[in-house]
């Protein structure tokens, strides 16, 4: 096994500062967040070691049927592609292996032919965060990390307590006072995390505490500005493939928040047509929430740089994000691979929500954003309907129960505007009689033809 993890695609590995002006490189050993030079964000550079991509295929299909522990994970199936890190240091659930789906009620929703769906909430711990926590957890469990320190809108510390839990260390976690899903806050809750609440703070104001509190020496910081979990998000681009027979999608579909997802996803794309293994990419679009869409104001403006939004407001608490760390790297990927970047409001993102439950789906909020934008676009005439759409759905149906049970009993609003949305998917529950007559008259009522 320590032989099968050292063999890579890559020679080298180090850490590296993306400021174009700086380039700094520091080993993967030091435990950095942030370039020490100058401020910006490290990500990981290779070499490639020239290894022949069919060789890589072939051996992440054949180990499908291996029982080992590595080779079942989702993740570190594709370990040739990931920083080394040595066997006894990984924390795995079996993380990834999620599967794909082909949705005939949503494409006729969008007005599209085809529509897959890559189940992300389908891992672990109900997110696309199992992805990147294996690979940041095993790394600090090799660097001798004790205390594991995250902000979340709920996702992230759900799974950073998971993966705590497994690997016998001490996880805190910091969410905004309010405005966090109950099945994320009950999941870091369960998993022994310290849940701290933090008073009248959203996201950014509480990622800024947490960035401060990482320079201590025994903690370790896990949200997305950490560069090894930005590595095994990159997995989810690369088992898509796995999965696709290596046939890239034309479009490919991500909600952003903090845009750490979309950094990945690109950093995947880059490097897989770097080692030869695809000639193309898929364009990459990212879909915000109307009330939290710096990103998208910024490309409707033609602007270099976001202008963050001081109170982003969306009831897809998940993607509540004014100030999002990756945002460069997002702007690159929208100009290198052509996609679109798209801003979707509350009615959207409830109906196209709703509209993935009756494919038999599901998926929290944030994710239905996805569906959202396909519509949107196929009605501005920018998509083609023939054309292969992989829209990735990000976090489990369960995660927002309360989300879901108020739009389908009509007490739902536009935290925007106030209003009550329209609720055309709207399945409300029924209070019946306990007589056979009363119950029968339910079975042909046509509420559900489609
Ligand atoms: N979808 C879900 C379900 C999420 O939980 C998140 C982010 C996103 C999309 C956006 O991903 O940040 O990579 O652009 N959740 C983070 C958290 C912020 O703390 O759980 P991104």
């Amino acid at each position: 096994m320590d032989e099968a993890i050292m063999r890579s695609l890559w020679r080298e590995a180090a850490l590296e500062c993306l400021n174009e002006a700086c380039r700094q490189r520091y080993p993967l050993t030091e435990k950095l967040f942030a370039c020490p030079s100058c401020g910006d964000l490290l990500w990981i550079a290779y070499e490639p070691a020239g290894e022949e991509p069919d060789v890589a295929r072939a051996r992440w299909r054949e180990r499908r049927l291996s029982d080992d522990p590595l080779d079942q994970s989702g993740v570190w199936r594709f370990r040739e592609c990931l920083p080394p890190i040595a066997p006894s240091h990984i924390v795995t659930l079996r993380e990834g292996n999620t599967p794909i789906y082909r949705a005939r009620f949503c494409a006729q929703y969008a007005g599209v032919r085809d529509l897959l769906f890559k189940h992300l909430g389908l891992n672990p711990t109900g997110s696309f965060k199992d992805y990147g926590m294996t690979v940041a957890v095993s790394q600090a469990r090799a660097l001798g990390a004790r205390i594991l320190l995250c902000a979340s809108t709920g996702n992230t510390s759900a799974s950073m307590a998971a993966y705590a839990a497994r690997a016998g260390m001490r996880a805190i976690v910091l969410i905004p006072g309010e405005n966090v899903a109950m099945g994320k806050v009950a999941q870091a809750l369960e998993y022994g995390a310290v849940t701290l609440q933090v008073k009248g703070a959203n996201f950014d104001d509480v990622l800024r505490l947490v960035r401060e509190l990482s320079a201590r020496p025994d903690v370790y910081l896990l949200n997305s500005l950490n560069p090894f979990r930005i590595e095994g998000q990159k997995v989810i681009f690369i088992e898509l493939l796995d999965q696709l027979g290596w046939e890239v999608p034309e479009h490919l579909v991500v909600p952003g928040g903090n845009l750490g997802n979309s950094a990945a996803l690109f950093k995947a794309m880059v490097e897989l047509r770097q080692l030869g293994l695809i000639a193309r990419w898929p364009k990459l679009t990212i879909v915000q929430a109307q009330g939290a869409s710096p990103l998208v104001e910024a490309v409707a403006r033609g602007a270099k740089c976001i202008t963050p939004v001081a109170q982003p407001r969306t009831r897809a608490t998940a993607i509540r994000i004014g100030h999002p760390v990756n945002w460069k790297r997002a702007l690159r990927a929208l100009e290198a691979t052509g996609g679109f970047c798209v801003a979707v409001s509350e009615e959207e993102i409830a109906e196209a929500k709703a509209a993935i439950g009756r494919d038999g789906i599901g998926c929290e909020p944030a994710s239905a954003a996805t569906l959202a934008a396909v519509k949107k676009l196929r009605e501005q005439g920018k998509l083609v309907p023939s054309e292969t759409i992989v829209a990735l759905l990000t976090g489990h149906l369960l995660k927002d129960p309360e989300y879901t049970l108020r739009y389908h009993s009509g007490q739902l609003d536009d935290v925007l505007t106030g209003r009550p949305l329209s609720g055309r998917l709207a399945n409300p529950p029924i209070s019946v009689e306990p007589h056979l007559d009363a119950i029968a008259r339910y079975f042909y009522d046509g509420r559900f033809s489609t």
